[in-house]
């Protein structure tokens, strides 16, 4: 996508000496773009844990090219057994993370030491471009459930979205912002709802910088102001993203995404998840019950972080200094309040005969590779 007319990927190789990877830092946004430069593997393991970068199918792609850091210092067995446990341990949550590191080391194992490092660039290679290419076609099989409420309405569509499911967390185009960008780029009158998402703010800070950066016009509202908006008819459609889809179809998503899909039930208005097939973890089908959700620092909730007015950034305490906090980071939205998924292959119900239906070769593979 576009920052300024100039077109970016979320990770990408310096062109200039093949090997550095460089991500922007998401911690900066929306107040600077800055990108860092990743030269070892310690590096992209900091980088995914402190969420200077993130998103689902980006931290599979940074964790691929993770490996390729970590193996140009040693790419013995023992070493490429190790780096990918290291990388798969930095967030819990998101499969593609686990996803990617079993697809690495299952291609890796075979090919001979010398080569390793080469071919491991190629993998993540592929896997970057697969991502983008799978974010194209969420964008593709999205955009009607957009121009058919335009065409059965004849007015503005309004959209909700919880987090950041766009580009900055995905290698290209995003999951759920993929059909808004190409409805607005098909002309359709259209505006978002974008969550703040508290804790940690990706709607407010992420959301609202990518979609603005493109013209599509939005609103940041208080995570809790979805539900009466809903209630007074100003949503048409939800749209979110996903880090873990069951062989069921429960979906764990952003802390609040539940409550989202609770009160978009409550008031008939459809929740659709945008959902790359590398999302899915075929392993599971109770999402409360086996989905590993990741608690991260109560500071996250005690503390934020913004600029003052000469444009320093501050962090404060909003919380009284004796309180505890928690910070639970993901919940799961059972698939009966899912209207359906979006995914590379078309759309589908959230349940396991449909989602078999669309991609049958990985219903079926034995039960193997991830693991949480
Ligand atoms: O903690 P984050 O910011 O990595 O969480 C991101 C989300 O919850 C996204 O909705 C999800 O990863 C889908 S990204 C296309």
């Amino acid at each position: 996508m576009k920052i300024d007319g100039t077109y970016y990927r979320s990770v990408w190789v310096d062109p200039a000496d093949g090997w550095q990877v460089h991500i922007f830092d998401q911690t900066k946004l929306p107040w600077a773009l800055e990108i860092l430069k990743l030269t070892t593997i310690d590096q992209a393991a900091h980088a995914i844990r402190s969420m200077q970068t993130r998103g689902a199918p980006l931290i599979g792609a940074v964790a691929a090219y993770g490996l390729c850091l970590g193996l140009r210092v040693d790419a013995s067995d023992q070493a490429l057994a190790a780096q990918a446990a290291m990388l798969g341990a930095t967030r819990p949550t998101a499969v593609n993370l686990h996803w990617a590191m079993a697809r690495m080391t299952r291609h890796l194992q075979h090919v001979p030491q010398a080569d390793r490092i080469a071919a491991a660039y190629a993998q993540a290679a592929a896997i970057a471009d697969e991502d983008a290419a799978q974010c194209e076609a969420i964008g593709r099989h999205g955009v009607g459930l957009i121009t058919d409420i335009a065409a059965r309405t004849g007015k503005q569509v309004n959209i909700l979205t919880h987090c950041n499911a766009g580009w900055l967390a995905t290698v290209d185009w995003g999951t759920a912002l993929a059909p808004i960008y190409m409805a607005e780029m098909q002309g359709v009158d259209l505006h978002v709802w974008v969550d703040e998402t508290r804790p940690r703010n990706q709607g407010a800070a992420l959301t609202a910088w990518e979609l603005g950066r493109h013209g599509v016009p939005h609103t940041v509202i208080a995570d809790n102001a979805g539900g009466h908006l809903m209630q007074h008819n100003a949503v048409d459609l939800v749209i979110v993203g996903t880090d873990r889809v069951t062989r069921t179809g429960d979906v764990a998503n952003k802390i609040g995404t539940y409550l989202k899909a609770l009160a978009a039930h409550d008031n008939g208005v459809p929740f659709w998840v945008a959902c790359p097939s590398t999302t899915v973890d075929w392993t599971i089908s109770d999402g409360v019950r086996d989905i590993p959700i990741e608690e991260r620092a109560a500071t996250e909730v005690t503390h934020m972080t913004g600029p003052t007015e000469d444009g320093t950034l501050a962090r404060i305490r909003v919380v009284p200094a004796d309180s505890a906090a928690a910070n639970p980071a993901f919940d799961v939205t059972p698939a009966r309040l899912v209207t359906g998924l979006i995914t590379e292959r078309g759309r589908c119900s959230a349940n396991h005969a449909a989602m078999a239906a669309l991609f049958p070769e990985l219903a079926t593979l034995p039960q193997m590779a991830i693991s949480s």
